[in-house]
């Protein structure tokens, strides 16, 4: 039996467990990708946005917010009846440059930085208070050696922007959820800054209500010990845990350490595209059988886990075929360039039901 003979779908798989999401590009977002939502509709019950949310794209100059793509985004989580995630309220990352300067191109002051921050995140989530379960407040403010990432919010404000970002966030909507998110959690330093970062919010009395581990995979990195470590350090401080970005990269890593630091890129080199005409079938065993585990990890923790979403839907639009190498063929989704399920669908449901 195939998946696509299996009568269940992921979603009613894991009910009752987690929900399971997946990331939605523009393209999905705007109808013109009918094939993708409908695995969306049929698979899965959860979406975030991989792009539209981002302060460059939603808030492009200081007087100007572009929520075209976001309100159909919302639009489309509301009438597929779908939890809907944020993401991403404060990035270093994809932030527009008129939000760390002045007209006359200076960096602006701890308190212009504060209220820029104050407006573009309350406007937000504003706008789709009772739509919006729950952001993703800050996206990725901790090293991989677990000190605070010197970006330009951290320049200016110092770690307290952290703090802010969440009380703002909070205010603008007492019934949202809140996350931290980040990457290569399981880097022990990187654990141990999250943790302390965390612990130090909460004495100041905030709540996170869930730790994201994006978890974007490669075959044999991360250990899945020291993922399972952090796991259960996050959910020692009373906080959830989601993983919030999975996939799983078939190809070789030019750096192991790139994490998901975006800016990282490497020249192209067909050694490192294994894969354009097929994928061995050593390969694909070894990418079912880290499905497999990570999934059973997942459901071994079902009680912290509150949410699995997987960033994409088929391998055609993954990230992973443009970074960290531009132009590669990778494999990393459970749905394949043709929207068929791949056969680690049925695996992964029948799994979960023999548990
Ligand atoms: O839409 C434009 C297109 O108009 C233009 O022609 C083209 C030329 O470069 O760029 C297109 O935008 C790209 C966009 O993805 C949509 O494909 C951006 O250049 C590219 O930087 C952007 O990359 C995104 C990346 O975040 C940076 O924002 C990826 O799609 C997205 O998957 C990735 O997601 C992040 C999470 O938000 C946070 N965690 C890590 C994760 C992976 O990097």
């Amino acid at each position: 039996m195939n998946a696509q003979e299996t009568s269940l779908n992921l979603k009613e798989a894991f009910k009752g467990k987690f929900l399971i999401g997946a990331a939605m590009n523009a393209y999905q977002i705007m109808g013109k990708d009918t094939a993708a939502t409908n695995i969306i509709k049929k698979q899965f019950n959860a979406i975030v946005a991989e792009n539209c949310m981002k302060s460059e794209r939603i808030h492009p100059r200081e007087d100007k917010f572009d929520f075209s793509l976001a309100d159909k985004f919302v639009q489309f989580g509301t009438d597929n009846n779908l939890v809907v995630t944020g993401h991403t309220l404060i990035w270093h990352s994809q932030a527009p440059d008129w939000f760390f300067v002045d007209d006359a191109g200076k960096m602006v002051s701890k308190e212009t930085l504060i209220a820029r921050m104050k407006n573009h995140i309350q406007t937000i989530v504003t706008r789709y208070k009772g739509k919006i379960k729950g952001w993703d407040v800050v996206n990725e403010a901790i090293n991989d050696d677990g000190t605070y990432r010197n970006s330009k919010f951290y320049q200016i404000i110092g770690e307290d922007y952290i703090k802010l970002a969440f009380q703002f966030a909070r205010e603008a909507d007492p019934d949202a959820e809140l996350y931290y998110n980040d990457y290569s959690m399981s880097i022990p330093a990187k654990r141990n800054g999250v943790v302390a970062m965390v612990k130090k919010l909460q004495k100041q009395g905030i709540t996170i209500d869930a730790i994201g581990m994006q978890s974007h995979l490669g075959l044999d990195n991360p250990d899945i010990k020291d993922f399972e470590a952090s796991l259960e350090a996050f959910s020692s401080l009373g906080c959830k845990v989601m993983i919030t970005e999975m996939d799983i990269s078939i190809l070789p890593f030019p750096d192991k350490n790139a994490g998901a630091e975006v800016t990282k890129s490497f020249e192209y080199k067909q050694q490192m595209d294994p894969y354009r005409e097929s994928v061995p079938d050593s390969v694909t065993t070894a990418f079912e059988q880290r499905y497999l585990s990570f999934f059973k990890l997942f459901e071994k923790h079902e009680k912290a886990v509150t949410r699995v979403t997987l960033w994409g839907v088929t391998d055609a639009n993954s990230w992973k075929n443009n970074w960290p190498v531009p132009g590669r063929k990778d494999y990393p989704l459970l749905f394949s360039r043709n929207y068929a399920p791949k056969p680690i669908v049925d695996k992964i449901i029948k799994q979960t039901l023999s548990e």
